[in-house]
């Protein structure tokens, strides 16, 4: 048998045996496995339903139609006013499909701060410095104009009017709302307000909140967005994938900005995966769940901050939580890698105002939409609440030096001994006892 099939088994059990808490990351439906490795990857459609640039297109035009009525039945949008693009083959192109339809080269965005919680697809480069041109880290920041919105330093959730200035000054052609790391509901209609009174478009990325939106338990970025866009496989529950919803009279462009402006065939087989969950966000299960990883997610930021935890904004209004981890003398590297041999999987992340750099960041980011999934609830986050806090508090000594030289050496040596680390592997022991009682889908 192919080593690949070897490998796939080995990542079988690691996602059994562990706490998935990357907030972007879930369990999908067995049902969209099969529609995702489906006889659908075999056709090529460019173009679209019913505007194809190649033949044999009766079956797959059904399959993309369908989850285009889908996606605006998840969000309760008419299909007078709304149109839906499911083909983007991720969140970033979505993003690009929408600046490349709307924007001019060296246009002006405005988005959020790369390390208070926002995305690179909203364009990222380091601030300028005396005499040096800023550092154009990402495409979008390369080809077009791009200034940061910050949190407020002290409540670190957004102040709107301050927003609102900014954007006076600046006067940007597009406004992007969404991220990453964010723990806070947006005001949407604020947002569009401040859009409209520069003239700005306003999209909202929903990527990491779509299911909990579909599902009714967040604030919903329609009507007031003009463009909303989102991944599919994070909150929803799909496949990899994403989706752009827009009004009716910018749909012509969104499709001619998806092809001929940037791909080529839509993967159809993951645009049946996406029609799936959509369709699932509509049942009261799918509600019921949205309403537990918000849940529980709440309890989670509750307990770390009981346990003395810095949590970043005090507490989160959806399925993610972020702790700073400066209070505690340590970063989210030695955090994270601690976790990993404990069994729980999270992720590093900048915080707001943060003193270290994205790739060592001195927060943790860790999410319940995963566990939800498998059937977790209030006592079983209590309990993960309290092995996160002894295995933070177990690595925390572990100091990583500055020095970028004695850090490497740091870090092999850190990571070797974690490794054996038994008090770590007892933790991963107990972890792997309560995920045999929570199978995954
Ligand atoms: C807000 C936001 N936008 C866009 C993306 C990019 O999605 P993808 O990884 O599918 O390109 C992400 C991914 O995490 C995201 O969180």
């Amino acid at each position: 048998m192919d080593k690949i099939f070897d490998l796939i088994k080995k990542e079988e059990a690691r996602q059994r045996e562990t706490l998935m808490m990357i907030p972007s990351e879930n369990y999908t439906y067995p049902e969209v496995r099969r529609a995702v490795g489906s006889i659908l990857m075999h056709k090529y459609a460019e173009g679209d339903p019913g505007r194809r640039y190649y033949q044999g297109n009766e079956f797959v035009d059904q399959v993309e139609s369908l989850c285009e009525d889908r996606a605006l039945v998840a969000f309760g949008l008419s299909k007078d006013k709304w149109q839906a693009n499911v083909q983007p083959h991720s969140g970033c192109e979505a993003n690009l499909a929408v600046y490349n339809a709307f924007l001019e080269i060296g246009d002006k965005i405005m988005s959020m701060f790369l390390p208070d919680g926002g995305h690179l697809s909203h364009g990222w480069h380091l601030p300028a410095q005396a005499g040096v041109d800023d550092k154009k880290i990402t495409l979008v920041s390369k080809i077009y104009d791009v200034h940061f919105y910050h949190v407020d330093p002290k409540t670190q959730v957004f102040n709107y009017e301050k927003i609102a200035k900014l954007a006076k000054s600046i006067k940007p052609k597009l406004i992007i709302t969404g991220g990453t790391a964010y723990t806070r509901d947006i005001n949407y209609k604020k947002m569009s307000q401040i859009a409209k009174s520069v003239g700005a478009l306003y999209m909202a990325d929903i990527a990491h909140e779509a299911g909990l939106i579909a599902a009714g338990v967040m604030n919903s970025p329609f009507p007031y967005a003009d463009i909303v866009t989102f991944t599919t496989h994070k909150t929803l529950r799909g496949p990899r994938g994403a989706v752009i919803i827009v009004r009716k009279d910018m749909g012509e462009k969104i499709d001619r900005s998806i092809i001929p402006g940037l791909q080529g065939g839509p993967h159809l087989h993951s645009i049946a995966g996406i029609a799936i969950a959509l369709k699932n966000t509509q049942t009261a299960v799918f509600k019921k769940y949205a309403k537990q990883v918000i849940k529980n997610a709440k309890i989670l930021a509750q307990e770390l901050v009981k346990k003395g935890y810095d949590v970043v904004s005090g507490g989160t209004d959806k399925h993610l939580v972020l702790i700073d981890l400066r209070s505690k003398g340590t970063n989210g590297w030695v955090v994270a890698w601690g976790l990993e041999i404990a069994g729980i999987i999270a992720n590093r992340n900048t915080v707001p105002n943060d003193s270290g750099s994205p790739f060592y960041p001195s927060g943790l980011r860790i999410g319940t939409p995963a566990i939800t999934t498998r059937g977790m609830k209030e006592k079983e986050i209590k309990i993960i609440a309290g092995w996160v806090s002894k295995v933070i508090e177990h690595v925390k000594d572990f100091k990583m030096p500055s020095d970028p030289k004695a850090r490497q050496s740091f870090l092999k040596a850190y990571r070797e001994k974690i490794d054996k680390d038994e008090f770590l592997l007892g933790i991963a022991d107990e972890v792997k006892t309560l995920c045999q009682k929570f199978p995954v889908p």
